[in-house]
């Protein structure tokens, strides 16, 4: 049953996501009228902390991280907030919360905490009362490290909620961007009918960051670029890209297409994968150190990867899609590049033809690009000459006056009010981590180490010879 929930917990309250993102989504959220007056945030983590204090260290991460024009109800705000010190590990502050939650209140729980934590926190929240009910809980990635993890995670998650009370979080898909990769695929005519293996020649995913560990060496240097973005993000928005229409945009209809996807994908095979890790170079304009130097001892952990990938079924049998991720590369970048076929015969003689290309950016620009080829004005005398030519639709420009919202905001709605289209069901994790555990068991026995690329680079040559020798050219 759906209900907007009144009292949303968050564990993690203290740390990088809550201070970063987490608070500000809400914040925001409350700035424009759209949570119900009477909800309530309690926030938990270790540290001994008042109400006031927990105020205080929310209202610095509002100065540091919310927009300015949207600061006008902070106060207001600051007051819906509370806190419970809590120690998950030492079973330590779950009485506290149930009295300080209260009776009868429609509960969502967030954990934005270390997975590992999960299954004692969910042992702790059902023995005081609060997996009871209509409660759901949020989690947030990453659920395991492989597919074993996983299973295991959620099925401590299960033992205490059913299915539809819990909400995985894959922020990329709280992008205004990816939700409009559905818009553009099922709420026009044209690119439909083109859009499989007889018209397009490849897709490229590309999510490149110029960021380098950030403080998260622990986390990363365990996990990799494979399992931190590959898993995730990357296979979400590929599903997106590859699924067949659904029937209507209820949260199974959508991720019971995904599933699909993810299922029909290939295993990786010998020399379809490139790891990388950077050296010092230079990034964003600035002289910074190599991945082993930032960690501060040798490492194998790959911070690039690309991948060719191949979706067996009728629609996609026989366009590859290439994939690449990476930390320090020039810029940032997250973009769908659709390559179509040429045409099946030129009239145009002596001209060069370019096939059509789509482009759908998803950061930092918010853009879709159809190259078309053109004739290039002119008296040519031996035919035409034609060019390829940019058709840009430049989001913000086409919805300007709209807020731009960031992926929590969405998120963070949805679980308040109910609605799990944009969260990962667990069939779907399972599949992701299947095709991924198959990668890194290939990667072991083929004694794969990561190659090394300059910061500020596209990652390792071998990653460019990787398209280039099926005469594909990563976009630029
Ligand atoms: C996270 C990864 O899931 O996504 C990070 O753990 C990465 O390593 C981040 O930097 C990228 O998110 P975004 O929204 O900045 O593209």
């Amino acid at each position: 049953m759906t209900f907007t929930a009144d009292t949303l917990v968050l564990f993690g309250a203290t740390g990088d996501l809550a201070r970063r993102m987490l608070l500000p989504s809400l914040a925001a959220l409350d700035h424009d009228k759209l949570l119900d007056e009477d909800l309530r945030i309690v926030g938990t983590a270790r540290s001994e902390m008042s109400d006031h204090d927990f105020r205080s260290f929310a209202r610095e991460a509002l100065e540091k991280f919310l927009p300015p024009q949207r600061r006008g109800s902070m106060a207001d705000f600051l007051n819906r907030l509370s806190y419970q010190p809590l120690d998950v590990t030492a079973d330590k502050g779950f009485d506290d919360l149930a009295a300080k939650v209260g009776k009868d209140r429609k509960l969502a729980i967030f954990l934005s905490t270390a997975p590992s934590l999960f299954e004692t926190t969910i042992a702790g929240l059902s023995r005081v009362g609060l997996t009871s009910g209509d409660t759901r809980i949020g989690l947030e990635k990453p659920l395991g490290t492989d597919l074993a993890s996983s299973c295991e995670i959620n099925d401590a998650v299960a033992a205490a909620f059913p299915e539809d009370r819990i909400f995985r979080i894959d922020h990329y898909l709280g992008k205004e961007t990816v939700q409009n990769l559905i818009a553009l695929r099922f709420a026009n005519v044209l690119f439909e009918p083109l859009w499989n293996a007889r018209h397009i020649e490849d897709v490229q995913i590309t999510v490149a960051e110029t960021v380098g560990l950030e403080d998260r060496a622990g986390y990363y240097d365990g996990s990799g670029a494979l399992r931190d973005m590959v898993q995730n993000h990357m296979l979400q928005l590929l599903a997106l890209v590859a699924m067949e229409p659904p029937s209507g945009l209820s949260p199974d209809e959508v991720r019971d297409e995904k599933v699909k996807v993810l299922r029909a994908m290939r295993p990786v095979e010998s020399g379809e994968s490139v790891t990388g890790q950077y050296r010092g170079g230079a990034s964003s304009g600035e002289i910074v150190p190599g991945y082993d130097e930032e960690l501060g001892k040798p490492s194998d952990t790959e911070t690039f990867v690309a991948l060719k990938a191949h979706v067996d079924n009728w629609r996609w049998r026989g366009t590859p899609f290439y994939l690449r991720t990476g930390k320090r590369l020039p810029k940032r970048v997250t973009e769908i590049v659709v390559q179509f076929k040429c045409v099946p015969h030129s009239i145009f003689a002596g001209a060069k033809m370019q096939p059509n290309r789509l482009v759908i950016g998803i950061q930092p620009e918010e853009n879709i690009t159809l190259s078309l080829m053109a004739k290039v004005p002119g008296l040519d005398r031996d035919g035409m000459t034609l060019r390829s030519v940019p058709l840009n639709i430049a989001m913000p420009d086409a919805f300007s006056g709209k807020e731009r919202r960031i992926a929590y905001e969405r998120l963070l709605l949805d679980l308040i009010e109910g609605d799990q289209t944009l969260f990962v069901r667990r069939d779907e994790v399972e599949a992701q981590w299947r095709w991924i555990d198959a990668i890194r068991a290939l990667w072991a026995s083929e004694k794969l180490e990561p190659k090394t690329y300059s910061a500020g680079s596209w990652g390792p040559s071998a990653a460019i010879a990787l398209a280039e020798r099926d005469g594909v050219t990563w976009n630029e």
